[in-house]
């Protein structure tokens, strides 16, 4: 072998360890979150706290919908009971704490503090449930982060229309007042969980409490009269709260819309349900009034139907100035993707349907997981999401404030919730350090087992168990546990090669 020829192969031999250095310094540095990453878990109040009727707290939505007519829930089951944690809340931020969490996100329960809906009558006992709450959080170190609403209406707030009725806003406004004066020790407040899911389940199709089926309309009279709510909060706050720190913003839920195929069609289908599931929260808060796709789109439809003027109510200039910026950072939720396709028009006399102005076909790749409560796990779906909200809403500060997966409740050994988890969150650092998206926050769903709305206690989301037939609640923690604790503590991805350790 010529000098020439020897000098040549040690030169690729050097390079190559030394590119497969770099390799691994690269992929360790992308495994590291940013510095100052925070990691938490959430609840909330109905799904978790049972004492549905203790200490004077009031009717709420959930409560009438469930004992009304006990079937609308799988396996006749309720938030009576769920996990205790108004009685056990010092065992779930104890659990919290042993985890390492940063924060942990937990909802306030509008008619435990208020048990009639209104400011005349204040419930001193559930003020000081949230008061100790937050205490017992901060004596650990963990910053509390509080949801306003996580769909539990006192049931006379309801009576007046709830979301269809826009005299509530200023009702809305005193509630939070209170529960804000009460509790300064918060270091984040949500206004509102998932719009979305409010106005669709709640006011749309009406599977959810309080279960108006008004599609066509009540979606969007909903999303018109909440994002009133969400900002006359945000202003209130603003002005009446200058001294306290804590940010404020609306959580929304973020599911990916992909294109079936490059046809122009589909993906203008796929961008349209963006649009309409997403950007109809979004876009008031973040850029000023509707989506114009949104506003062309029902206006079409409306016309088309033989109304005379649009199903979407219109905002006043005045509306949208309100509106417009009442946000500190994005709270975002995420979940599932799907696969949308363009769809014949459906016939003008049939009724309004909120599902026919969207006019998209869904569907799922066969090669997509499926969780075992049913939705499809599609990590790069929530990098794109994550992308498009970037690019849409001019990069805002973003904190994920839900992500993760059920198990069935047969096993404390979830391997699965720890590839979910370890896909996830390596696509949200590809988001972070390829796409540049400025998110801070990441918060798992759940900390512990709880009620999962329709489909009762059959969907276990937690990092502990819970037997809910045990009078106890007792909590049980499931593998993922550690798994997630390592991350809270170091702040970085273990390698995938090495899952396999927490199953230990
Ligand atoms: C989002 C909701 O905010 C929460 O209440 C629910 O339990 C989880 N998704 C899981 O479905």
């Amino acid at each position: 072998m010529s000098f020439e020829i020897i000098l040549v192969l040690n030169l690729l031999f050097i390079s190559s360890i030394s590119s497969s250095a770099i390799e691994n310094q690269a992929s360790h540095s992308r495994r590291r979150f940013p510095d100052g990453f925070q990691f938490g878990a959430a609840t909330a109040s109905y799904q978790i706290e049972g004492a549905w009727d203790a200490d004077g707290k009031g009717e709420g939505v959930w409560d009438r919908f469930t004992h009304e007519d006990p079937t609308r829930v799988q396996n006749q089951e309720n938030g009576d009971v769920a996990c205790d944690s108004y009685h056990k809340y010092k065992e779930d931020v104890r659990l919290a704490a042993e985890m390492g969490l940063h924060h942990y996100r937990f909802s306030i329960s509008w008619p435990r503090i208020l048990p009639t809906g209104y400011e005349h009558k204040i419930n001193e006992k559930g003020i000081q449930y949230y008061q100790n709450l937050v205490a017992e959080c901060l004596k650990y170190g963990i910053q509390p982060v509080a949801t306003l609403y996580h769909w539990d209406m006192p049931v006379t707030i309801q009576d007046l229309g709830g979301f269809m009725n826009p005299d509530i806003v200023p009702l809305f406004v005193n509630y939070a007042r209170i529960a804000i004066r009460s509790l300064p020790g918060v270091a984040n407040w949500m206004t509102m969980n998932e719009p979305k899911l409010i106005c669709t389940r709640e006011y749309g199709e009406g599977a959810f409490a309080p279960g108006v089926k008004n599609t066509g309309f009540g979606e969007y009279r909903c999303a018109y009269v909440l994002l009133k709510a969400h900002a006359a909060i945000y202003r209130m706050y603003k002005k009446e709260f200058p001294h306290y720190k804590a940010p404020m913003s609306i959580v929304l839920d973020g599911e990916w819309n992909e294109p079936a195929s490059n046809k122009t069609e589909d993906i203008e289908a796929a961008q349209r349900r963006n649009q309409f599931e997403f950007g109809m929260y979004a876009n008031p808060i973040f850029n000023g009034d509707w989506p114009q796709e949104l506003i062309d789109r029902v206006e079409e439809r409306s016309k088309m139907e033989n109304f005379l003027q649009s199903r979407l109510p219109k905002f006043t200039r005045k509306e949208i100035e309100f509106i417009k910026g009442t946000w500190d950072y994005m709270g975002f939720n995420t979940y599932w993707t799907n696969l949308v396709a363009d769809d014949e028009e459906p016939p003008y006399d049939s009724p309004p349907s909120y599902i026919n102005d969207i006019r998209g076909k869904l569907s799922k790749d066969p090669s997509w997981k499926v969780a075992p409560c049913g939705f499809n796990m599609v990590p790069w779906g929530a990098r794109k999401m994550l992308k498009w909200v970037k690019d849409t809403y001019n990069n805002p500060p973003i904190f994920i404030s839900e992500n993760g997966v059920c198990d069935d409740g047969t096993s404390l050994v979830d391997y699965d919730r720890i590839t979910f988890f370890q896909d996830y969150l390596s696509e949200i650092l590809n988001a972070i350090y390829k796409d540049g998206v400025n998110i801070y926050a990441y918060t798992a769903w759940s900390l512990i087992d709880n009620f999962e709305w329709i489909t009762g206690y059959s969907a276990h989301y937690g990092f502990y168990h819970i037997d809910f037939n045990d009078p106890e609640r007792k909590r049980t923690p499931k593998k993922s546990v550690r798994y997630f604790s390592d991350i809270c503590k170091t702040g970085k991805l273990p390698r995938r090669e090495d899952l396999i350790s927490y199953l230990d």
